[in-house]
Formats: structure tokens, sequence, C-alpha cells
């Protein structure tokens, strides 16, 4: 018993955070390009101008890939750099450097899961009013159409969104591009956005790829009642799950509308998005896979709303006495159980991302970093991932976040995910101790944990 023979090994990242050029051979700026000049939203105040510099070192990140052994490279496509203001002309270069990527993955026979949209709406449109105004519908699909057009079968994965609650976080929290704190506007964004999903999957099937498939990449944190036996607790952990985290998407993808709690949060508050007829028949279109990209699970206590937030393993059990016991792996099994019972999920589920973060990280007197702490991080989520695969779920995937340091949002380059570190000045590529520790177990298909 063990992994199967096609289990796809691989590793993500996204075009904002480690393309770099980001306005260069004509990409149009991105709403994170204008949101990281902003004083005080980043939190080193770096820019994502730079990043990885991907987009001049293909060549060289395709045979870190290679050397790693991946099956699989999940990347994102930047709408800016191919349709500069979002709507208008095709910028021809940008077209030109993902077939260049395509391209370079086939001939290492690495498969492609790309991402259509990783939170990097071009500024353009944000200024029509983004995912708020329902002509996004339109500006996605032609967007869409684009990709399809140039790539359509040549990926093998397509995911509509990653995290679509970015949208939430940038629209309703604040904290995110494009920075706006209106929960009634961030609602309406977000029913668009599940209609730009719904309408871009219907516009996949009409090209009858014979190979590629299609599918959504949510993030699926779910948050328990931190005293498992207090009503109140549960209370709270239910609202949250179905009105503030998952349950905003999940339901409409794969039950139909919004969740009845959801729905009456919603009413009560004067926050429903206007709805159309036929809506939610499009949102719930038919998909081919799940990813799902898993990194926390919340501990919720009625009184003060106290979250614990156990990112990166559970941090918060040595803090918290009251929470001994929770082991955060474990919840990965939850997650699949939460998937296929309260939402009917059945699909293939592709891990599209986890990973293990450090703030510093210092080079031995060898020159390489010594991450232990990743390397039983990957181990004890494998141990799970393999345990789950055995008993029959239908986890086909596997990749960690991410295969080298990347610019991490409105953390800038304060949180390390990678396997592999980038030089300061260099931008050099210098795999870690997880590279090798990743690259034996991809080698070993998972034997080797
Ligand atoms: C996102 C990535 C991000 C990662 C680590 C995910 O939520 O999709 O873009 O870098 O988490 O925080």
């Amino acid at each position: 018993m063990s992994f199967p023979k096609d289990f796809l090994w691989g590793v993500s990242t996204s075009a904002a955070q480690v393309e770099g050029a980001a306005r260069e051979d004509g990409k149009g700026l991105s709403i994170w390009d204008v949101y990281a000049c902003i004083p005080g939203m980043v939190y080193d105040g770096s820019t994502p101008e730079v990043t990885c510099d991907e987009y001049h070192r293909l060549e060289e990140h395709v045979a870190l890939l290679k050397k790693l052994g991946v099956k699989c490279y999940r990347f994102s496509f930047s709408w800016s750099r191919i349709l500069p203001d979002g709507i208008g002309e095709v910028n021809e270069k940008g077209l030109a450097y993902y077939r260049k990527l395509l391209d370079l993955l086939k001939e290492n026979g690495i498969a492609p899961v790309a991402t259509i949209y990783h939170w990097d709406l071009p500024y353009a449109l944000q200024l029509m009013g983004g995912f708020g105004n329902r002509e996004c519908v339109q500006w996605f699909l032609r967007y869409a159409k684009v990709l399809f057009d140039a790539f359509g079968d040549d990926v093998a994965y397509w995911a509509t969104f990653n995290e679509p609650i970015a949208v939430y976080v940038g629209y309703a929290l604040g904290f995110f591009a494009p920075g706006l704190k209106n929960e009634r506007y961030a609602r309406r964004a977000i029913h668009h956005l599940l209609l730009c999903h719904g309408e871009a999957v219907k516009l996949f099937r009409s090209y009858h790829f014979p190979r590629a498939k299609v599918g959504i990449v949510v993030d699926v944190w779910h948050h328990y009642p931190l005293r498992a036996d207090n009503a109140d607790d549960a209370a709270l952990a239910d609202f949250n799950n179905q009105t503030a985290g998952y349950g905003m998407f999940l339901h409409p993808i794969f039950v139909g509308g919004y969740s009845k709690l959801c729905t009456e949060y919603l009413e009560q508050n004067g926050l429903m998005p206007p709805v159309e007829e036929g809506d939610f028949d499009t949102i719930k279109e038919p998909l081919d896979f799940f990813g799902l990209n898993f990194y926390n699970a919340i501990y919720d206590r009625a009184e003060g709303e106290v979250r614990l937030d156990g990112k990166n393993g559970g941090n918060f059990q040595q803090s918290d006495p009251s929470v001994q016991g929770i082991v955060f792996y474990d919840a990965l099994r939850d997650v699949m159980n939460v998937l296929q019972t309260q939402y009917d999920m059945h699909l293939p589920v592709i891990i599209t991302e986890n990973g293990y973060s450090a703030e510093t990280e210092r080079a031995g007197e060898d020159g390489v970093i010594d991450d232990e702490e990743r390397i039983k991080y990957i181990r004890e989520m494998l141990t799970r991932v393999k345990a789950l695969v055995e008993e029959g779920y239908p986890i086909k995937g596997y990749c960690y976040w991410s295969v080298m340091d990347n610019w991490e949002w409105s953390a800038g380059y304060r949180y390390h995910y990678g396997l592999a570190a980038v030089e300061k000045d260099s931008l050099a590529l210098i795999p870690k101790r997880s590279f090798g520790y990743y690259a034996n177990v991809i080698k070993t298909n998972g034997e080797e944990l």
C-alpha cells in the first residue's frame, strides 16, 4: 500500500510572487503593483517589481524543477501581462513568455497546472470597480478565451481562481489589494467572482479539449470550537465556516446558492448581493477536479471571539495550554470529510498548496540552510496524505508551497516558504536541506518519508 504510480508530486508558485518584470515588455499594472506602493501596506515596503525574477530566468527555474523531480508545476498567468489594461489589446510578448514556460515544462516532462487568476487584477479594471462591477464577468471571459485559445490543451489542469477569499480580504478587510473596507461591496464582488468562475467553466467546456481538466482552488481553513463541548464555541465556529470562510464558496459551487445561515446573515445585515435569475445554476457548473489549499485550522472561543490560528503546524500548541492535544496535521482528514459530507464533493482532489514558513533561516558552515522544521512539517503532512490515500480518499496530487522563497503579498519578504532560498543580490537559487528531502520523497514515490 502506498501512493499510486501516477501521484502528482509538485510545487506551486504564482505570477505576482515570482515573475518580477512588473513593468516590462508591455505588462500593465496589477492591483498589487499599485497597492504595494502605498506606504504601510506591505510589511517591509517591498513591491512585486523583482521578486524571484522568473520572467528572466525561466530556464534556470525549470532546471531546478527538473532537479527536484516534480511531476507538475503549478503557476498562474498574469492577467495584466497578457491584457495590459484587462480587456483591450493582447500583449503578444506576454503570451510568448507563457508559451516558452509551457514548452520548457513539456521538454522536461512536467505537467502544467495553471491558475487563471491568483489575486492580481489589472489595475485598469479596479478603476472600473473590479469584481464589484458585474461587467467583470465579461472581462474575465475575454481573458479566459485568450488563454484557452492560446494554451487550451497544453495545460493539464486549469484552475479558474486561487483562494477566492482573497477578494473578501481585499474588499472587506482591507489588508490585501485593493485595500477596500466595505463588506457590502465585498459580498457583491464574491458573487460576481463566482459567476466569473461558472461562466469560464462553461466556456472551457465549449472547446471540448481532449485532455485538459478544469476546477477551482479553495483554501479550506476549518474553524473548530475551542471547547468541543461548548455550544457557543460551536455556533461561532459554524458561523465562521459558513459565512466568513470556505462556505461562502463551496456552498454555491457544489450545493447551490448560499447556505441557510449565510443567507440569513446577508439578509439581516443588508449585505445580500443582487442575484439574477440563473446565477446559481451558472456557479454550480460541474468541475473535473478540486484544488485544496491546506494550511490552517482555527479554534474559536465565543467569549471575546478568541481565535487561535494554527498556521505552520499548530504553533498555538506551545503557547496556549487550553488547546493541548490538538494536532494540526489531522485537520486534513476533517477537511476531506467536510468536503464530502457537507458539500457532497467527491471529485479528484489535488492538494494545490501546503507549506511551512520561517522568518529567519541561516545557512550552516557548508552554506546549506538546514530547515529541519520544514522537513518535519512535510513528513508529518505527507504521512497524513498517505494514510488518506490508502483509505481511498481521492487525493491525486500534492504541491508544496513553494519551490523557492518568494514575495509573500502584504508580508513582503518576511516569510520564507521555499525549498530553495533566493540569494539577495544575485537572485541565484540555493536549495535548502528540505529540497533534497522532498526530491527523495518524489523519487521513492512517497515510500521514504
Ligand atoms: C496563497 C499563496 C501564499 C501562501 C502562503 C496561500 O494563501 O495562495 O499565494 O503565498 O498561501 O501564505
